[in-house]
């Protein structure tokens, strides 16, 4: 691939902890349904995974909210549920439910049958959708690809959709934790062959979705979530200094285990609203760089109101990071909602640029 210089690393930086002009913003589901051109989009396409499914749309969809706000990184459109797809277990949305899989995956027997998908054929229309993005993008900003955890990907695999309590999969926790770890163990797997595919075909950092490991007790997280996210940290190729493809190992509700996930090998850690940044930034000690976290319930609030949240935020880490705001990426503490205002969105990012420059 033709290589663009990057115009604005501003994100790549402040994952390396390197001095910045102010502090990068980009939020998770940025592009999406609050947005109209989205909507459009995504009824010319017919549904969501048809626009996952075709490169030059997932492009398309991929840039709207570059268009409107001056965000500091593009994420790659797609979906965490793509690798149990290819795996054969069948991805549908039912409207207003959320995502299904037509075999979910409730035993030992199905288990042993899962393999790695291949990446440049199964999953190629991921692969070429980083690769179109790319060179659309330019060199604007740079491109996050992403991935599911092992974890939260096994919860929709063996729950067959979304879950208020996980019943399943921790029944299986309880009762065959052989088969929960050979399921996770198979995950890691497609996880690390997946996001260094995406890393070959352009993306510029890589993060990690860990949605669903803060409804762990501690001591479950760290025999069925964290050692496999600091797998993926030690083993994913990712090249060295300042050509090193940063890993952000995003988790809600990981706030108790800060300390190890700041050892784990990953560049940045993405945390939630129910922890402080500056307590955040005390506790992991300059070992990686910071992202979050906005409540995004925050975008209700006024502009004004969402003005003040930010700069509270912003100097939450500054104090937590002994008075520099550097190794900080601003984001929410989770995804976007479909109601939320755009622009709300405008004047998060913009007082984010505004009131953290240096
Ligand atoms: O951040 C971005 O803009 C990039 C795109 C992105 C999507 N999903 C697009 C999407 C990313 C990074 C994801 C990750 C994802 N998908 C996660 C982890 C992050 C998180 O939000 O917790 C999870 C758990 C999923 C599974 C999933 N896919 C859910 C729960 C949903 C929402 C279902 C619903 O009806 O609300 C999806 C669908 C989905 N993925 C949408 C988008 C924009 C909505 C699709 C639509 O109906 O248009």
């Amino acid at each position: 691939m033709a290589i663009t210089p990057l115009k604005n690393d501003r994100f790549l930086r402040a994952l390396r902890r390197e001095p910045v002009d102010h502090t990068p913003v980009w939020l998770m589901r940025q592009a999406g349904r609050y947005l109209p051109e989205y909507r459009e989009t995504r009824k010319r396409a017919g549904s969501f995974l048809a626009m996952a499914k075709n490169p030059e749309i997932a492009c398309e969809v991929t840039l709207q909210p570059l268009a409107r706000f001056p965000l500091d990184a593009a994420i790659l459109f797609s979906d965490i549920l793509t690798i149990p797809d290819a795996m054969g277990l069948e991805l549908y949305f039912v409207e207003g439910e959320g995502p299904k899989f037509r075999h979910p995956v409730r035993d030992a027997a199905a288990i042993a049958k899962l393999a790695v998908p291949d990446m440049e054929t199964e999953l190629r229309y991921v692969m070429d959708a980083v690769r179109v993005i790319r060179r659309e993008l330019d060199g604007k900003v740079p491109l996050i690809g992403f991935s599911g955890s092992p974890w939260t990907l096994a919860c929709y695999m063996v729950e067959g959709g979304g879950s208020k309590d996980y019943a399943r999969i921790k029944a299986m926790a309880h009762n065959d934790p052989k088969a929960l770890h050979a399921l996770l163990s198979v995950n890691t797997d497609a996880v690390i062959a997946y996001l260094s595919a995406q890393r070959a075909a352009g993306a510029q950092a890589l993060q990690v979705f860990d949605t669903w490991g803060g409804v762990l007790s501690p001591a479950m997280y760290r025999e069925f979530s964290l050692p496999y996210l600091t797998r993926i940290a030690r083993e994913l190729p990712r090249g060295e200094g300042s050509e090193r493809t940063p890993l952000i190992l995003f988790g809600k509700g990981n706030a108790t285990h800060l300390e190890t996930l700041a050892d784990s090998g990953a560049e940045g850690v993405g945390v939630d609203w129910l922890v402080e940044l500056g307590e955040a930034a005390r506790r992991t000690g300059g070992k990686v760089a910071l992202q979050g976290n906005l409540d995004p319930a925050t975008l209700y609030g006024s502009p004004d109101a969402i003005r003040t949240e930010v700069r509270r935020a912003l100097d939450s880490y500054r104090d937590g990071n002994n008075g520099s705001r550097d190794g900080h990426v601003f984001n929410l503490g989770h995804g976007m909602s479909p109601d939320m205002n755009p622009d709300h969105v405008a004047a998060l990012v913009d007082e984010v640029h505004a009131y953290s420059a240096r």
